[in-house]
């Protein structure tokens, strides 16, 4: 199912999945992968996903199927799927690890107990209202050891968890053939959010967290409530106001 194209260096894996896409040269199935990314990017223009060459997991992957209702939540999709892989990749290694320890955070990101491992982006591209395909890219922290840019005590990786160097062919097709099944696995919306809810549980102990929406809303001292089934972010301030966003962030790192 999986054609991989892999390159020395990329500006962007995403960035490069989807001019292909744009030039109509992308085929179903394609897996971007490098092994180096100078301007990895994250979900907003001004935050980057940092690498160190030959180290990391860094790919997209293009779908120019995929099934109507998740189209705009493939995020969650491929966010379970790596919760499965990572959590086996290190039961491997660690037969004592506790696979509760591997978290999705809201909204697209994977932690380690309090540290980012994976985070993961989503981008459909359209003609009017035709899919022209959808852009998954997801980066996993995998032999690096020691982080910058700020992230050195936010950031962790497959080997800073096992004391294991990876083969990233094997973390690569681990994570392929968890975010296969789930491609034949989730059918309905209802039953993405289903296990996506039940994966954003512990964020119940969260308290006063602050949460930025596309729009420029910035709200702090948050308390989780729960996702809807079609997937928004239900929230309750500390004056007791209760609402629902899709796509916002959330600082509580
Ligand atoms: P959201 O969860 O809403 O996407 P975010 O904080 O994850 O918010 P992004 O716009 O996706 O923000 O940007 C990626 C973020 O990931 C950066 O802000 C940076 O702090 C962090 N980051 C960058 N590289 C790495 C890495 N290799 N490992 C862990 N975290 C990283
Ligand atoms: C996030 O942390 O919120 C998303 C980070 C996504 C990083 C990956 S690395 C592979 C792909 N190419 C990019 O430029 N970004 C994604």
């Amino acid at each position: 199912m999986w054609n991989i194209h892999t390159y020395d260096e990329l500006p962007s894996t995403q960035s490069h999945a989807r001019a292909e896409l744009e030039q109509g040269v992308a085929k179903h199935g394609d897996v971007i992968q490098a092994l180096h990314q100078t301007t990895g990017r994250g979900r907003y223009e001004n935050r980057r996903w940092h690498d160190r060459p030959g180290e990391n997991l860094l790919m997209s992957i293009v779908l120019k199927e995929v099934t109507p209702g998740l189209i705009e939540k493939m995020q969650f999709l491929a966010g379970v799927s790596l919760l499965r892989a990572l959590r086996l990749l290190i039961a491997k290694s660690d037969s004592k690890f506790k696979s509760d320890r591997v978290r999705l955070k809201w909204i697209n990101d994977i932690l380690i107990d309090e540290r980012k491992i994976s985070g993961v982006l989503s981008d459909a591209l359209w003609t009017g209202s035709s899919l022209r395909g959808v852009v998954i890219g997801i980066g996993v922290n995998v032999n690096q050891s020691e982080f910058d840019n700020g992230l050195e005590d936010r950031a962790t990786s497959l080997k800073a968890i096992t004391g294991v160097d990876y083969s990233l062919e094997e973390v690569r097709s681990v994570i392929l053939a968890a975010f296969g099944n789930a491609l034949d696995e989730y059918r309905s919306l209802q039953s993405l959010m289903f296990d996506v809810a039940h994966e954003l549980e512990w964020m119940r102990t969260l308290r006063g967290f602050d949460l930025l929406a596309p729009d420029g809303t910035a709200e702090n001292g948050l308390t989780y409530l729960g996702i809807t089934d079609d997937g928004l972010l239900w929230v309750r301030n500390d004056m007791g106001t209760i609402r629902a966003y899709d796509n916002a962030t959330l600082r509580i790192l």
